[in-house]
């Protein structure tokens, strides 16, 4: 199979969909991988690096996607590469098509296969190919949080380790999911006091095994919220009800009860967040104050650290990119239920109910 690797054009995307150490794979089994100049260079990976494991370098997207059976990417494509992608052809990337009805149209006006990284499930409901984002941005919420506590950056001037004579800063973890045990133990790790609320008692009794005496485990309901947001200096969000907007755990009326310089770090911004005054915000800007509190909303977080998340990801794509390479989607997909949930759009039609529900669509077809 030809196999593509475009670079990503989305506003301050450096990732890329595939690593040389991918190329290589996929090279030893006789595909050919076109990847298009400059790629990697966002991830640390030059052309030669490709060209040693035998690439093709090529200089256009415009070639990329012609010469290619399946364009491997990261983020979806977005309005300049609608007219790229060609009938039949296999597009594996992050689509989240259920919030750009623009997006959905051009695909399926494009007759090409959508095998969206967000939908490919395993038997029991986790997400594979999202997990290492999350473990990424919840390590990384720590790391953003630490730092705008600074009091030149507005925060309440607390050093999350304390030192010898004064007690550490206190983090509360919303959520104790991927994001929230990453968050969790990187706090932890600091030697922060940590406290982690959820609803999933199973959740809490994993984290209570594993995490030392300094994390504390606690039930999430309003009351407890409210009585922990007085003490904490960090608060980070990380709560996800799949398939629904994030429920709003911190109101706007519980910032007067915060210290001032307090830091909100919504990791769930992506979902709508999970804090009422929360807005998406960018790695040029990320963060504003409302009412004394710093908030910060990246909603692509792991686009601050592209050579981790770059490897992070293709770690976790490329077997499937190699099953779909050495098998074709049809088989590929017969022989593993796990990637079949991913297919999205397949040559005009949408075979994802939740995409058509989304828009209230009735006909899945444009054909
Ligand atoms: N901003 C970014 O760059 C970025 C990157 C990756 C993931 N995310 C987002 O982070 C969020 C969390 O992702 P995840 O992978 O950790 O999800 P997850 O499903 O692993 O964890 C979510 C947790 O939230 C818990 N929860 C649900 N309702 C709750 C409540 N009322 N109180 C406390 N906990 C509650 C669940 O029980 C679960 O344990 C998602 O919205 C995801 O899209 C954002």
């Amino acid at each position: 199979m030809t196999i593509g690797i475009p670079k990503e054009i989305k506003n301050n995307e450096s990732r890329v969909g595939m690593t040389p150490a991918g190329v290589f794979e996929l090279t030893k089994r006789n595909h050919t991988v076109y990847v298009q100049k400059e790629a990697g260079e966002g991830s640390g990976f030059s052309n030669l690096d490709y060209e040693n494991v035998g690439a093709i370098i090529l200089d256009s997207i415009q070639q990329v996607y012609q010469s290619s059976d399946m364009i491997v990417k990261v983020k979806e494509p977005i309005a300049e590469e609608y007219d790229l992608i060609q009938p039949r052809q296999i597009v594996f990337t992050y689509f989240h098509f259920a919030s750009s009805e623009r997006l959905t149209l051009a695909m399926l006006k494009s007759k090409a296969i959508c095998i969206a990284y967000e939908t490919v499930e395993d038997e029991d409901g986790t997400l594979p190919l999202l997990t290492p984002m999350s473990e990424v941005a919840g390590r990384m919420a720590i790391q953003q949080g630490a730092k705008y506590l600074e009091k030149p950056i507005k925060g309440r001037g607390v050093l999350l380790g304390g030192v010898p004579g004064v007690p550490p800063g206190k983090v509360l973890v919303l959520g104790a999911g991927v994001v929230g045990i990453q968050a969790a133990k990187m706090a932890a790790g600091l030697g922060a006091h940590v406290t982690i609320l959820d609803v999933n008692m199973k959740r809490l009794r994993y984290v209570n095994d594993v995490m030392p005496s300094h994390v504390v485990t606690e039930f999430s309901n309003e009351f407890n919220v409210r009585k922990h947001i007085q003490t904490h200096d960090l608060i980070v969000g990380g709560v996800l009800i799949k398939g629904a907007k994030a429920p709003k755990l911190i109101t706007k009326d519980m910032l007067k009860n915060m210290r001032p310089g307090t830091v909100l770090v919504d990791v769930a911004v992506d979902q709508g967040g999970c804090m009422e005054t929360t807005k998406v915000t960018t790695h040029e800007n990320p963060t504003f104050i409302v009412d004394d509190i710093v908030h910060y909303g990246v909603a692509n977080m792991p686009g601050a650290v592209p050579y981790t998340s770059t490897l992070a990801l293709t770690n976790v794509t490329l077997p499937y990119v190699i099953k779909l390479a050495d098998k074709g989607w049809k088989q590929a997909c017969q022989d593993d239920k796990t990637l079949a949930r991913g297919l999205n759009i397949v040559e005009g039609e949408v075979v994802y109910k939740e995409i058509s529900e989304a828009f209230g669509w009735e006909n899945t077809s444009v054909n």
